[in-house]
């Protein structure tokens, strides 16, 4: 019924796995969702790691999941990063009836149980650390890159979440460095504000006075040591200083695309999965966005991923009657006052009222309090991205945050759980 076999392709931190499956009907391709398992050896694949062997099930169509497996004696985790799948005619094959189905697989070698928390010492337990019962519910929770200060407490909400069911769940996301990168390849991304502030739009004058303000308010905005009531008005300052700098460089909205397309913006890999499962289930995705919502609305279109369950409040440009840049639309949204103070006015959560799951993504302090406006939470999950100053801002993330996401470029976790609550089992 099912044959396969596959190789071990290049790969640099992780681990890529190309999987030949042979399936025998087309109706079960055609329906999308027919699960399939396989198992195979080092004897029967091609180039396969010494020593290794790979378990892989899932279904069909855009999942992928439970891929587990055996190296060098020691069993690890190979969690799904991405997945492709194709489809052609056996050789050989006259009829409709055999199929040759090709997955790919890119897999990240996640480290067997223990390992990740003897190399770390924390009293908070590690992703790797949690019992057996959370990886079987969300296997990406044992990532290394996760750090949970009450992990019963976490499957609990996620227990929860799941027996309220999708029509009861709504995401509630920040943009800036939580659905976009923080960096790559040992350099910072953009922010929808360093967008503009690096393009060919903005003057040499206007970039090194744009620059001159990131360099001194932002480690104002990430200081632990700092309360929020000191930092809101330096934040305020901040933001009315650049929107000012910025309506002074005769910027046109019809420059927003080009803009963005020239720009080093990333989203976080994984990206397509997180806005088109939310898409395909029906949940809504609030992004709340202290960055210009011009510039993100525009990278998530050109992503192709604004499907139309995704709303988004941030600070929007004003344009004149030509389309030139006048200034920016208030209430100012800063990192730091993003709660329903900003949202009066704005129909979105008094709409959501009946959405009391809540799972809330975001990389700063101020980010916690997106979901004040909502009237009635029953479950919140608060997701936090800690991607600067890891060590230093350790403590308060764990606090604050039900899971933290230490350098994790990725949307795995998020993508796990939302896998395990949106797909019946
Ligand atoms: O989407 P989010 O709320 O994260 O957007 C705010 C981010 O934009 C802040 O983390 C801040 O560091 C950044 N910012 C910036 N330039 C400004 C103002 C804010 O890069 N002028
Ligand atoms: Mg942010």
């Amino acid at each position: 019924m099912v044959g396969a076999a596959w190789s071990q392709a290049p790969g640099s931190a992780g681990m890529g796995a190309r999987s030949r499956l042979l399936a025998d009907t087309l109706p079960e391709l055609r329906a999308g969702r027919s699960s399939y398992g396989h198992c195979c050896s080092p004897a029967s694949g091609t180039g396969a790691p010494q020593g290794a062997a790979m378990r892989a099930s899932g279904r069909f169509g855009k999942r992928i999941f439970s891929v587990r497996g055996k190296r060098n004696r020691r069993r690890w985790r190979f969690l799904p990063r991405s997945a492709s799948l194709g489809a052609r005619r056996s050789r050989g094959s006259p009829g409709a009836a055999e199929l040759e189905l090709e997955l790919e697989l890119e897999l990240e070698l996640a480290p067997p149980r223990g390992c990740a928390a003897a190399a770390r010492p924390c009293p908070v337990r590690s992703g790797a650390e949690l019992n057996g019962a959370s990886g079987e519910m969300v296997p990406e929770l044992e990532k290394a890159t996760v750090r949970i200060k009450h992990p019963e407490h976490v499957m609990g909400i996620i227990r929860s979440i799941k027996e309220q069911g999708m029509s009861k769940l709504q995401v509630i996301s920040d943009f800036d460095m939580t659905l976009s990168r923080f960096g790559c390849n040992g350099r910072r991304c953009p922010t929808s504000h360093n967008i503009l502030d690096n393009s060919h739009v903005v003057s040499e004058d206007g970039k090194k006075k744009l620059k001159d303000l990131l360099h001194y308010y932002y480690p104002i905005e990430i200081d632990p040591d700092r309360t929020l009531e000191e930092k809101r008005p330096l934040m305020v300052e901040w933001w009315s200083r650049a929107h000012d700098l910025l309506s002074q460089q005769k910027i046109l909205k019809g420059d927003i695309a080009q803009i963005v397309r020239e720009s080093d913006v990333m989203l976080r890999d994984g990206f397509n999965e997180l806005f088109d499962q939310l898409h395909e289930y029906d949940v809504p995705l609030f992004i709340f966005s202290a960055g210009v919502g011009d510039i993100l609305e525009e990278i998530i279109r050109q992503a192709n991923v604004f499907h139309p369950n995704v709303n988004v409040v941030s600070n929007y440009m004003d344009f004149d009657d030509n389309g030139v840049l006048k200034c920016f639309k208030g209430p100012l949204i800063h990192t730091y006052n993003k709660n329903n103070t900003v949202l009066q006015g704005t129909e979105y959560f008094q709409q959501l009222s009946t959405r009391t799951s809540i799972i809330l993504l975001g990389d700063s302090m101020g980010d916690l309090t997106m979901a004040d406006g909502v009237p009635s939470v029953e479950n919140i999950l608060k997701v936090g991205f800690l991607n600067d100053k890891v060590e230093e801002q350790r403590g308060k993330y764990l606090d604050a945050y039900d899971i933290v996401l230490e350098s994790d470029e990725t949307l795995d976790v998020v993508n796990g759980i939302l896998r395990y609550i949106l797909i019946e089992t």
